[in-house]
């Protein structure tokens, strides 16, 4: 079992969480500001639904969940984070996209980085139902290299290919319209109320995050910039 203390550390770490609805923008905007700061993004779908792909325990575990739009199970989240915080990599810190998602992972990581949910910069990126729901069923999804478009507003060059690596994209299962409105009220339920525990706890941002693209990560950067 990996060390926790492990996680933390001299702490000028930047550790970023991203808070928000399915199709708020969390992993779009985590990516960009992951390569803008030179960290790496640590978005637990993708660890997800990599552990599908190759037909791993974890995988087998979190498929039906996932396509039904149900949580995956505290333990099985905390250990797999626990895990990758521990890599080489997020040494200097990190940006988590779809973590914590619970109060019980809220509090579970709280324990993993010293000084607690106070050493943690978290947005949370706020957008109108009505956006969500354009915006997850016009998600398309490359199932070899995890990149993400939109039929309307981020296009592959050549239709229904990845720019990135040439596959064939897919729309996810779990944004098929059944799915995506369980996934809402799973965010309601279990996640929304996060949004109450770190305000208090930690250097909490909330963030329109219905504008374009580029204007939502302006605003990230200049609260960087002004936290610096
Ligand atoms: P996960 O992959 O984390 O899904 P999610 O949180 O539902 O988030 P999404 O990926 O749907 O949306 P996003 O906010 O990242 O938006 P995106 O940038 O892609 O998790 C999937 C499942 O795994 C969960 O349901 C659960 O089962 C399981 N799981 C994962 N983590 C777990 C945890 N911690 N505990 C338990 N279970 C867990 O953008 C969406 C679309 O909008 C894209 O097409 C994009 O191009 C477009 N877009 C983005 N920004 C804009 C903008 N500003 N304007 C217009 N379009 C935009």
């Amino acid at each position: 079992m990996a060390d926790a203390s492990a996680l933390s550390g001299a702490d000028n770490r930047k550790r970023v969480v991203f808070l928000g609805p399915p199709g708020a923008g969390k992993g779009t905007q985590a990516e960009r500001l992951a390569a803008h700061l030179g960290l790496p993004r640590v978005s637990t779908g993708d660890i997800l639904r990599e552990a599908i792909a190759q037909g791993s325990p974890l995988g087998q575990q979190a498929a039906p969940l996932i396509e039904k739009g149900q949580l995956v199970p505290d333990e099985l989240l905390i250990g797999i984070i626990r895990e990758r915080l521990l890599a080489p990599d997020c040494a200097p810190g990190y940006v988590l996209d779809g973590f914590p998602r619970t109060l019980g992972q809220a509090e579970s990581f709280a324990g993993m980085v010293r000084g607690g949910a106070a050493a943690l910069l978290v947005f949370d990126v706020e957008v109108p139902r009505a956006e969500l729901l354009r915006r997850l069923s016009g998600r398309r999804w490359c199932p070899a290299c995890q990149a993400t478009y939109h039929l309307d507003n981020k296009p592959p060059r050549v239709d229904s290919t990845c720019d990135q690596c040439g596959a064939r994209l897919i729309q996810r299962e779990d944004d098929k319209e059944e799915s995506v409105a369980r996934r809402l009220d799973v965010y309601d339920q279990r996640t929304a109320p996060l949004r109450e525990y770190y305000e208090t706890r930690s250097r909490f941002h909330h963030i329109d995050g219905h504008r374009p693209v580029e204007t939502v990560f302006q605003d990230l950067r200049r609260i960087l910039q002004e936290r610096a």
